[in-house]
């Protein structure tokens, strides 16, 4: 087993949760072979109904880095931005993975990456005007090829780089279907460099695709490294895979003993944007009608630690409980200078704090992360704990693999499909007539 993540489920099997909430037995042998149909390629594996999702076999077969590596090198050398267009999976991945793993690009191979996935006017506009149109190249994402938000922000770009005599085909890349969709048809007729999403894989569990890999990769991160840690994870020499239907399995108790919510407080504001990409992964996923009277799933809440005990954890604490925590906590913080911030002394003033004095920045936020998960034990709180040996693209990487597994087996065992979101449907029915009334 390599260290990259280590998980410990120990908090969520007290004897007073067990009594408050009992645990099924034998499910882990069935989620495991739920997992398999789910993930297999093989048509043999699945029954006609199975779900299925192709990002284990992606990620395992490395499916587009060499495409990404290719594409992103030669955009390195024209340009000095990227700006994304994309929204929900086509966004949410790679800026937790930018943000986790910006303190490892050097300073001579970054470049600036900026993702919008909204069409907040005065967001738009200001990531719009940050890079000269000259130096930057504008990224489409959209497995479907025909999402509103990403349309109009391309639309608009194209209107702009026209104004300014800019070739279009030169400065726009899309990444979409590598067949089907409204965005492959325009990129084909326009002659727009276009890389491939998997047809086989989903928004939410593509980050590891070339929807993450192009803009990771032109930003600088080695996104080898995160491939490797997914790769290793999906091998079992990680963690021991049969934690993780332990886990989902034990978290589907507790949705079915109506604890409606997971929160996940990572400690470590870079990792705030992982809890987002959480939030999507696991509602969209989880979040299902089951029948016209039973639904599923538990709400997906994003938290960040230290910062949050001065918010969230009173709720944690003496709130209903109702609640499931996940942290995620970085054994080793990496370094970004020689000396890490660190305490030196206390002032006298402050001798309440004394304890503080000759602590580094982590170990200060490390000791907290302890100190929140005893308090929740003695308050019979549930939560479980995923640390990292580091912050690094193969802990990373890892860290991706076990949530998407997760996802998928808990999926599995509360008898939903985790891959598709009939819910987000109604919406966008409803939005070409209001949006026509209304102007
Ligand atoms: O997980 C999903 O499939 C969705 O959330 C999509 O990522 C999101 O709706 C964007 O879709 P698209 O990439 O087709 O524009």
């Amino acid at each position: 087993m390599t260290k990259l993540l280590e998980l410990n489920l120990d908090g969520l099997f007290t004897q007073e949760l067990l009594s408050l909430c009992p645990a099924r037995e034998n499910t882990i042998e069935d989620l495991l072979k739920s997992l398999k149909s789910y993930t297999s390629e093989s048509k043999g594996l699945r029954t006609s109904k199975s779900p299925y999702s192709g990002y284990r076999r992606q990620i395992s077969s490395k499916e587009g880095l060499s495409e990404s590596l290719k594409l992103a090198s030669e955009l390195r050398e024209r340009f000095e931005s990227m700006l994304v267009f994309g929204i929900g999976g086509s966004a949410l991945g790679a800026r937790a993975a930018f943000e986790a793993l910006n303190h490892t690009i050097s300073p001579a191979k970054k470049k600036k990456l900026l993702i919008n996935d909204n069409l907040d006017p005065l967001q738009f506009e200001e990531d719009w005007s940050s890079s000269p149109p000259q130096n930057t190249c504008y990224v489409v994402i959209s497995k479907s090829g025909g999402t509103l938000e990403t349309i109009a922000q391309l639309s608009f770009c194209i209107e702009r780089l026209e104004a300014l005599q800019l070739k279009v085909e030169e400065h726009i890349v899309v990444l979409t279907d590598s067949e089907k969709g409204a965005l492959r048809e325009w990129a084909d007729e326009r002659g727009i460099r276009a890389l491939a999403v998997p047809s086989d894989v989903g928004g939410r569990f593509s980050v590891l695709s070339t929807v993450g890999l192009l803009p990771l990769a032109f930003a600088g991160i080695h996104i080898e490294g995160l491939l490797e840690g997914a790769i290793e994870y999906f091998e079992g020499r990680v963690i021991d895979l049969n934690l993780v239907p332990k886990l989902a399995s034990r978290l589907v108790d507790f949705e079915k003993s109506l604890f409606w919510a997971h929160v996940l407080m990572p400690y470590g504001t870079r990792l705030k944007n992982f809890s987002s990409w959480f939030v999507q992964l696991w509602g969209e996923s989880l979040g299902k009608r089951k029948s016209s009277i039973l639904a599923t799933g538990q709400i997906p809440v994003a938290a960040v630690g230290a910062t949050d005990q001065h918010s969230l954890l009173q709720f944690l604490m003496e709130g209903p409980n109702k609640m499931v925590s996940g942290f995620i906590k970085i054994n080793r913080w990496p370094s970004i200078s020689t000396k890490p911030c660190a305490v030196m002394r206390v002032p006298q003033n402050f001798a309440a704090l004394s304890f503080a004095s000759q602590k580094t920045f982590a170990d200060i936020l490390n000791a907290e992360l302890m100190a929140t998960e005893q308090a929740l034990l003695i308050a019979h709180r549930p939560f479980y704990e995923v640390s990292l040996e580091t912050l690094s693209e193969p802990c990373l990487g890892a860290l991706f693999a076990f949530f998407m597994d997760l996802t998928t087996l808990t999926g599995a065992a509360l008898g939903i499909n985790p891959f598709d979101q009939p819910g987000v449907e109604l919406g966008k029915k409803l939005l070409p007539q209001l949006l026509l009334k209304s102007t």
